[in-house]
């Protein structure tokens, strides 16, 4: 039997439609969401990704800022502009698209945006508040998958759930958000002896390793909720230039009892959590104010 499809395009709508009524709301008693994105360098993939989210702040009434730097800047350029928009009490969220070119301590960048701003959820101070359980911005992807699932009605408490990768952004942010929700967690990754026991056994699997298909049929417990991170621009052969996923999606939905997509899923909810904390940020300057 084929899996459910989770998809995140048909989620993001919706919750994008209630994030433009709330800055809807919030515009109206004189506070409009406002994210500030800083780009630095040539990077194509970087700029398709400030570009999509750019435009989806403007589709939810989020006013956007947009600061592009060439590859070569004095990093004290880019500190200036955080430090002058920390100061700013109309903007919300603040922004630094990863990666940065070698001259910039990417950690310091990331240090210094202030933490109310870091929509991003990439702060030192958030992500030890997301590990203590206390009030956080969540980095965007791992909250997006958290979304699915919910909204999958995929149940999390006492499930096992396998997360393939431990980077800063996806992979370790996800085990946490999955172990506050009551599953009991196993990060995979490069060292991993034996992958594939760990997998087959997972109720819920997220795959965020980088790698075209890399999670086969074979290595999923039937009925499992499968969730692909990976977005892969394939290379050679007759799929050149295509996009896919770090799943075996063909051949996994076979196996699996719910399955996202790529593209179509993770990746929209990406970018709906990021209009999500720029959103809860203003709320938070808003209540603050005493508006
Ligand atoms: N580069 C790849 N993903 C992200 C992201 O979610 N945020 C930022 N700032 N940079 C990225």
């Amino acid at each position: 039997m084929s899996a459910r499809i989770l998809d995140g395009n048909a989620l993001s709508v919706q919750v994008r439609s209630q994030l433009a009524d709330a800055a809807a709301a919030l515009s109206a008693r004189g506070v409009q969401p406002c994210l500030a994105v800083i780009l630095v360098g040539g990077d194509p993939a970087s700029a398709v990704y400030v570009r999509n989210k750019v435009a989806a702040c403007e589709k939810a009434g989020i006013k956007s800022l947009k600061f592009e730097y060439p590859q070569d800047v004095d990093p004290a350029r880019v500190f200036e502009r955080i430090a002058a928009l920390n100061a700013d009490s109309s903007v919300h969220g603040i922004l630094v698209q990863l990666p940065l070119p070698p001259q910039f301590d990417e950690k310091a960048v990331l240090e210094a945006i202030s933490v109310a701003k870091d929509v991003d959820g990439f702060h030192a101070e958030n992500v030890g508040r997301l590990s203590q359980g206390q009030e956080a911005f969540f980095p965007c992807t791992p909250h997006g998958v958290m979304k699915m699932l919910e909204a999958a009605e995929v149940p999390v408490k006492g499930a096992d759930a396998v997360v393939i990768g431990r980077s800063n952004i996806v992979g370790k942010p996800m085990a946490v958000l999955l172990t506050n929700a009551g599953a009991t967690v196993t990060v995979c990754h490069s060292q991993t002896r034996d992958l594939a026991a760990h997998t087959r056994r997972a109720d819920i699997v997220v795959a965020a390793v980088g790698r075209p298909r890399f999670l086969k049929a074979d290595m999923v417990k039937p009925g499992a909720a499968v969730i692909d991170v990976g977005i892969n621009r394939l290379r050679d052969g007759a799929e050149a230039g295509k996009l896919c996923g770090d799943v075996d999606f063909d051949a996994v939905k076979e196996v699996a009892g719910a399955i996202s997509p790529v593209p179509g899923g993770v990746g929209p909810m990406t970018i709906t959590m990021l209009l999500a904390n720029t959103v809860e940020s203003a709320r938070r300057a808003a209540a603050k104010a005493g508006l």
